[in-house]
């Protein structure tokens, strides 16, 4: 178990090169599976998420390295179908195989990846648009098994949430499926766009990623080809939201401002001054922070759940009273109790926290609780007085690729303590 002790006060400032989209690579590299041969991805962030996707292409029968950033998997000889349950369990998100799977073995075993930290992510839009294209799907013991003896074809998938996994799950099997699918209601977010540019450059056939509908027009094969994903926009919201509430002026390279749409205005609310130069992000922080009128979380592009955490922070040191509606995932406020250990005034009812802006926070020991959760915490570390530590950084690592060693190159006073 490590912590991260962090003396807060210092102005977060200067300039830093924001890590590759963890929520881009994960699917990217589960889609190489539909190929045979050596594809090589490049500006993969090394995280625990991103190690535990590895392990699961490995266990599938797939030769990887990792060069630096770049990932070189070579699929020629996929062995097996089935991910075990303790792979499985690691990695939430290693649903997201299941689609890539199916399209190449036209079987899969998975087990149900259960719930997390953040809610019970139920997996029904996933294996309703597996079931469309005509996967029998078996469950027994917690095992999901899935096949298509006739193999996948294309059909019109109609999701009734734009999810995001199950939009993947069903572009990775209809890509290679007989004939065309059409999926409506399908999830909009930039990490969507990212996986059909991949899957497009592999040789795939899709239209209207980023839009509501998705038309995929099943190819007999892919090929293995090189690509660069797209910059990780959380991280970048994470980062801006050090400098905010610090009274910094943080300069972000390699960004795509255009994935922070619904982010932006919010920090410009909060009185930060914002220039934007090509890819590059300047946040220019005022002395005292105003409060955010209402942050309401919603499918892309509205603003994003997984940036809320970071943003309680911030409105937890701004002037006034702000109100969070968290609209996407159940549980999702388990950092609130963690801030108010260090001072902050919070009323939560449900899904709706009411923040009474306070002139600053104290050091205190907190737990972070989920990887946003516990990002929150340290930022909130970061504008405390005193000493903060934040305990189970192993939830920050899955998805903050050098967290303290980016925060120390900003200036701050963050450090790994191994427990
Ligand atoms: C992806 O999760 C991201 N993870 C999440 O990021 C992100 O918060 C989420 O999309 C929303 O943007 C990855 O990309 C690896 P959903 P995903 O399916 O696909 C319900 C982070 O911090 N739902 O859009 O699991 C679900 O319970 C992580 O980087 C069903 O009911 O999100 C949730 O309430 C956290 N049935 C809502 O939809 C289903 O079959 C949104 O889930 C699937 C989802």
């Amino acid at each position: 178990m490590s912590a991260f002790v962090i003396k807060g006060g210092r102005r977060i400032s200067g300039s830093l090169r924001v890590q590759g989209s963890k929520n881009s690579v994960l699917p990217i590299l589960a889609a190489t599976v539909l190929t045979e041969g050596k594809s090589v991805i490049h500006n993969c962030p090394k995280l625990s998420d991103t190690d535990g996707t590895i392990k699961i292409l490995k266990n599938l029968g797939c030769k990887v390295i990792r060069e630096g950033s770049s990932i070189i998997v070579d699929s020629s000889n996929i062995s097996s179908a089935e991910i075990p349950e303790k792979l499985m369990r690691e990695m939430r998100s290693s649903v997201i195989f299941l689609g890539a799977i199916l399209g190449r073995m036209n079987s899969a075993v998975i087990s149900t990846p259960g719930g997390c930290e953040i809610g019970l992510r139920p997996i029904d839009l996933h294996l309703y648009a597996m079931k469309q294209l005509g996967v029998q799907v078996e469950e027994n013991y917690g095992k999901l098994i899935c096949s298509a003896p006739n193999g996948l074809k294309g059909k019109k998938i109609t999701f009734s949430f734009p999810s995001v996994g199950a939009t993947e799950n069903a572009v990775l099997a209809s890509v290679t499926a007989k004939g065309t699918t059409t999926i409506v209601n399908a999830a909009r977010e930039p990490e969507i766009i990212d996986l059909c540019d991949f899957l497009n450059k592999c040789g795939g056939e899709i239209y209207g990623a980023g839009e509501s509908v998705i038309t995929v027009k099943g190819k007999e094969k892919l090929f293995p080809c090189e690509y660069s994903v797209i910059c990780d926009r959380i991280a970048c919201a994470t980062y801006l939201i050090a400098g905010a509430v610090t009274g910094g002026d943080v300069v972000l390279e390699n960004t795509n401002p255009v994935h922070l749409s619904a982010v932006l205005p919010l920090l410009e609310e909060a009185g930060c001054d914002i220039n934007i130069r090509c890819r590059a992000i300047r946040l220019k922080a005022p002395r005292r922070l105003n409060r955010i009128d209402k942050i309401i979380t919603q499918p892309y592009p509205g603003f994003p759940t997984d940036a809320q955490a970071p943003f309680t922070t911030l409105v937890c040191v701004a002037k006034g009273t702000s109100v969070i509606v968290e609209n996407i995932f159940e549980s999702r406020f388990k950092h609130i109790p963690e801030l108010v250990r260090m001072g902050a005034k919070i009323r939560m009812e449900g899904r709706v926290a009411v923040i009474d802006g306070v002139e600053r926070l104290y050091g205190a020991e907190v737990v972070s609780p989920d990887l946003r959760g516990g990002a929150a915490l340290v930022l909130a570390g970061l504008c405390a007085e005193g000493e903060t530590v934040v305990n189970n950084t192993k939830f920050i690592d899955r998805g903050y690729e050098d967290f303290e060693d980016n925060l120390s190159m900003l200036n701050a006073d963050v450090k790994r303590k191994v427990n």
